[in-house]
């Protein structure tokens, strides 16, 4: 419907509730942002100039009857990502395994090969595309149309910038041609470096901030509340990737990207499809020559295999394609000088020195801090302060100083002296002998470690509380409104206080009353890892859920554990993937009253979820134990427990009487012996392919088990 016709309707109707104003609000935002930029963009208005003004009085008088729906637009102060709906990714947008050297790459083919188990000169076809630093985001093409359009967040979870990516003439409304019913597509939304140069001076001269590199630069323009300012920017888009399609599009990842040029969309045109990896070598040197000469930054070269059933079979290892690689350029460097040295308090109370620098800008970056690690660092490069220091940044990692340049070193250079005191708490600050860390010995009395532990408790991949951020944390902790983690479930009662406060307003501290309040039920797994026990990371938090599953059995368990030589404990060890220094930590975490009332207190506060059943839970393997034994013939050994790790397996080494299924290869042993001794289930090869590939679900029922 022309959207004209629809606003003089609903124009005439009764106001709308809120949350249908929201969702016109939003609709109208896109609308106003596509004529946008067909007028201004594009030169080739849509609508006549009274039509969109009408459209624009409209949305005008929404937000003036509505203020609460106005999520593009007028809510001050709010961050952005606050106003940008949840898009859950019907495929992971994952990252790439960087290779920093020919070695690395050279390992990664041989790596490919023993997983597939092919032979050392069988040619691994590749395609070869240059790897831009921009911004990943994922476009969903429903019967041909463009229908949604989302960032990568954290990879299950991105933003929908649907409105905004309509503004961009890079993005095909609809595609070209013949296309499978549902598609998504993926790529980088960039901003070339003479585009990037125009709009930092446009900002300098509107008095307004500009951006540190281009990357920040494409996702700040594509991040706006107001979809007209991202219409204004010059995003350029690349597409290279697939997520989901309800039809094969293609055989090769080449023909792939040939079918998205059909489509409407740019693909970079130095992409080239490689027979081998000696052609992979030529193509990267080639590529680094020709690096300083293009529009835009690359930082190096993706490799992906070509074929797209290798690339199936290849499957991924964490967030990570084991069919793709980004071979970097190496690190650019500069110098400049050291102004400081200043000592940070981490969440576990690890003093970390960092170097405070004259800012100096390396490959488009501004940069003016670096981490100096620890004092065996700053003694190793005997850096001091008025020193005049090498820099380098490789690719997105942090910059690190390579070395002090000694012959320019000033008379009055100051060495660096370890604190014997933490900087924030003034409690005794100690390096236990055969550790490179110091670390405050305040524990929770130390402002700095709860104020650490308290943005860590709060951040994205914990409790994910939009709204409280560093600043916030510093803030309301300096001013006695939280002192522990708990406090933040009970920070509506202080609602009126917030909203008094400079910066805030009673709509800005509902909002965070409600972000809160939608983070009360939480998932055991989310909340372990937000306790921010020291080697606790998303991973091992995993672990712990999976398999304690609820948040009463674990505590109960990790009590347990704090005894020497309990059940408890020895269970914990054997904990696949958790070793002992994690155990370490934990039961000395559990041993500390302190932490264990705080856990109390969350626990009344909080709806902590039972764990989910591990990945390819419902899948013929899972929670199942399975060994493999001998050699397989029809497919690697990696390849096989990956398989049977997808199907929610975990795959020993030993068979002991919990072992529920032994895969029999060719010439096997004593495994095989034991399996038949203890009454294991063991099948063959032949009929592992056949569960592998989801044929034998029936076969692995639970009850199909042999009586010991
Ligand atoms: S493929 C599963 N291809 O690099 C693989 N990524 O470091 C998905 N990138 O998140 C990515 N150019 O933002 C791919 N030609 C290219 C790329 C590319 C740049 C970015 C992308 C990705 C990041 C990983």
């Amino acid at each position: 419907m022309p959207p004209d016709r629809r606003t003089a309707k609903r124009g005439a109707a009764r106001p709308p509730k809120p949350d249908a104003a929201a969702d016109e609000a939003a609709q109208l935002a896109a609308e106003l942002a596509r004529h946008d930029h067909a007028y201004y963009a594009l030169d080739a208005p849509l609508i006549t100039d009274a039509e969109y003004d009408a459209l624009r009085r409209r949305y005008t008088a929404l937000l003036a009857e509505h203020a609460e729906a106005a999520p593009a637009a007028a809510r001050v102060g709010a961050p952005p990502s606050a106003a940008f709906g949840k898009v859950g990714h019907r495929v992971p947008m994952l990252s790439l395994g960087n290779a920093f050297s020919p070695d690395d790459f050279t390992e990664f083919c041989a790596r490919i090969r023993r997983f597939l188990g092919l032979a050392a000169e069988t040619p691994l076809p590749m395609v070869g595309e240059p790897k831009i630093d921009g911004l990943s985001i994922s476009l969903t093409y429903e019967r041909g149309r463009f229908t949604r359009g989302a960032t990568r967040g954290d990879g299950t979870q991105g933003e929908d910038v649907t409105a905004n990516l309509r503004t961009m003439k890079a993005v095909p409304q609809s595609l070209d041609g013949p296309a499978p019913a549902l598609i998504e597509v993926r790529g980088e939304v960039f901003i070339e470096k003479a585009d990037f140069l125009a709009l930092n001076a446009a900002q300098a001269q509107a008095g307004l901030r500009s951006f540190a590199n281009p990357r920040n630069a494409a996702a700040g323009s594509l991040r706006q509340l107001d979809v007209s300012i991202t219409a204004s920017r010059p995003l350029a888009l690349f597409a290279y990737a697939m997520g989901d399609a309800s039809e094969p599009v293609a055989a090769t990842h080449w023909d792939y990207l040939q079918r998205l040029l059909s489509w409407g969309f740019a693909v970079n045109p130095h992409s080239r499809r490689l027979a081998d990896e000696a052609d992979a070598r030529t193509f990267f040197e080639g590529m680094a020559e020709t690096r300083a000469s293009l529009a835009y930054d690359i930082d190096g070269v993706v490799f992906k295999i070509d074929d797209l059933s290798w690339q199936r079979r290849l499957g991924f290892a964490g967030r990570e394609p084991r069919w793709a690689i980004a071979q970097k350029f190496s690190a650019e460097r500069a110098s400049t000088q050291l102004q400081d040295i200043r000592v940070q308090v981490g969440r576990t109370g690890a003093l970390t020195p960092v170097a405070w620098l004259a800012p100096v800008n390396i490959g488009g970056v501004l940069v003016t801090r670096a981490t100096l690690h620890n004092e065996d660092e700053i003694a190793r490069l005997d850096a001091r302060i008025g020193d005049t220091v090498c820099l380098q940044r490789a690719g997105d990692v942090i910059p690190q100083i390579v070395s002090v340049l000694v012959h320019l070193r000033p008379p009055d250079a100051v060495p660096y002296a370890p604190l014997t005191q933490c900087p924030a708490c003034g409690s005794l600050a100690v390096r236990p002998p055969g550790e490179v860390v110091r670390r405050c010995t305040g524990g929770l009395t130390c402002p700095a470690q709860t104020v650490e532990r308290l943005i860590h408790f709060c951040s994205r991949r914990a409790f994910d509380i939009e709204g409280m951020g560093e600043k916030t944390i510093v803030e309301f902790h300096r001013d006695g409104l939280i002192a522990g983690p708990a406090d933040i479930f009970r920070l509506h009662a202080h609602e009126a206080a917030i909203a008094a406060r400079d910066g805030w307003g009673a709509a800005s501290a509902g909002n965070l009353v409600r972000a809160i309040e939608q983070r009360r039920t939480v998932p055991l797994a989310r909340f372990i890892f937000a306790l921010g026990i020291r080697r606790i990371g998303e991973n091992n938090a995993k672990l712990l859920a999976r398999h304690y599953t609820s948040f009463a059995n674990w505590r109960d368990q990790m009590v347990g554990a704090t005894t020497v030589g309990s059940e408890a404990r020895s269970a914990l060890g054997s904990i696949i993937g958790v070793g002992e220094a994690v155990a370490d930590e934990l039961t000395e975490f559990f041993a500390e009253q302190r932490n264990l009332a705080v856990l109390d207190e969350l626990a009344q506060l909080l709806t902590i979820e039972d764990a989910h059943a591990p990945a390819g839970a419902g899948g013929a393997l899972s929670g199942k134990i399975v060994v493999f034994t001998g050699s397989l013939q029809t497919m690697s050994r990696p390849e096989a427990k990956a398989r049977a790790e997808a199907m929610g397996a975990r795959v020993t080494d030993t068979v002991s009487a919990r072992t529920d299924l032994v895969i029999v290869g060719a010439d096997a042993g004593s495994k095989a012996k034991r399996a038949a001794a203890l009454g294991v289930r063991t099948v063959s090869e032949e009929e592992w392919t056949l569960i592998a590939s989801g044929d034998g679900r029936q076969g692995l029922a639970e009850d199909s088990r042999p009586d010991p």
